[in-house]
C-alpha cells in the first residue's frame, strides 16, 4: 500500500461526516477532496496553498464534485492557518494533512520550507479536537526534503506523549532517503 493511501485509511478511520479537516498543502487537490468526501456537506474541510495555481486547479476539481460548499481555500502559508479558521473552528479540527515538497506538475523550486511547517504543525496541534490526527508525508529525497524531514522528526520528538502519540511508516525498507509517513494524534 502506499504510504498516501495509508494516510488515507489513518483518516478515514478517524474522520466522521460533519468534522472539520484541514488540507494545509492542497497541491492539486486530491486530498481535499478526499477530505471533502470524509466530512461530507454537513462538514467543513479548510485548504492552505501558497500558489494560485494549487488554489485554481483544486476549485476546478471541487466545481466538478458534490463537496463545493463545504471547502474553503485559502491562498495564504499553512504557517498562518489559526489566522483563518474561526474561533467556532479552534480546538475542533478533527484531521489537518500535510503532504510535504513540490506541486506535482508544478514549479519544482517552490516546496514546503521547514520553518513554516514547523510553526504550521505547531499551530494545528492547537487547532486540534481531542483525538483529532495530523498525517505528514514527507520526502528527504528531494533537495531541502532531507533537512525538512529531519526537521518535523526532530519536532515529533518534543511533543508531550501524554498528549500526543506518533507512528511513522515507510513504504520500503526505512533509510534516510525514504519517504516516510508520520501520524500524530492528540490524545486528550
Ligand atoms: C506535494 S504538494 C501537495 C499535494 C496535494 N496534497 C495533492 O493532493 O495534490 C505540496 C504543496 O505544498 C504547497 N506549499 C509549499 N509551501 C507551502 C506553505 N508554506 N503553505 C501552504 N502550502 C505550501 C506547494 O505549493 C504544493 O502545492
Amino acid at each position: 500500500m502506499s504510504l498516501l493511501k495509508l494516510a488515507h485509511q489513518h483518516l478515514h478511520d478517524t474522520v466522521c461526516a460533519g468534522d472539520v479537516a484541514i488540507d494545509a498543502t492542497i497541491g492539486n487537490g486530491h486530498d481535499t477532496l478526499f477530505l471533502a468526501e470524509q466530512v461530507g456537506v454537513a462538514g467543513k474541510v479548510y485548504g492552505f496553498d501558497i500558489q494560485q495555481a494549487a488554489i485554481v486547479a483544486t476549485r476546478e476539481k471541487l466545481q466538478q464534485s458534490q463537496w463545493r460548499d463545504c471547502v474553503t481555500l485559502i491562498q495564504a502559508s499553512h504557517a498562518d492557518m489559526a489566522a483563518h479558521i474561526p474561533v467556532n473552528h479552534q480546538g475542533k479540527i478533527n484531521a489537518c494533512m500535510f503532504n510535504l515538497g513540490y506541486l506535482p506538475k508544478g514549479d519544482k523550486r517552490i516546496i514546503t520550507q521547514t520553518d513554516s511547517t514547523l510553526q504550521a504543525l505547531t499551530a494545528a496541534c492547537d487547532l486540534l479536537a481531542p483525538q483529532g490526527m495530523i498525517t505528514i508525508l514527507a520526502y528527504p529525497g528531494h533537495a531541502g526534503g532531507d533537512v525538512e524531514t529531519a526537521g518535523v522528526e526532530q519536532w515529533t520528538e518534543q511533543l508531550n506523549s501524554q498528549h500526543f502519540s506518533v507512528s511513522i511508516f515507510f513504504s520500503s525498507t526505512p533509510s534516510s532517503l525514504a519517504p516516510r509517513l508520520l501520524v500524530i494524534q492528540k490524545l486528550l
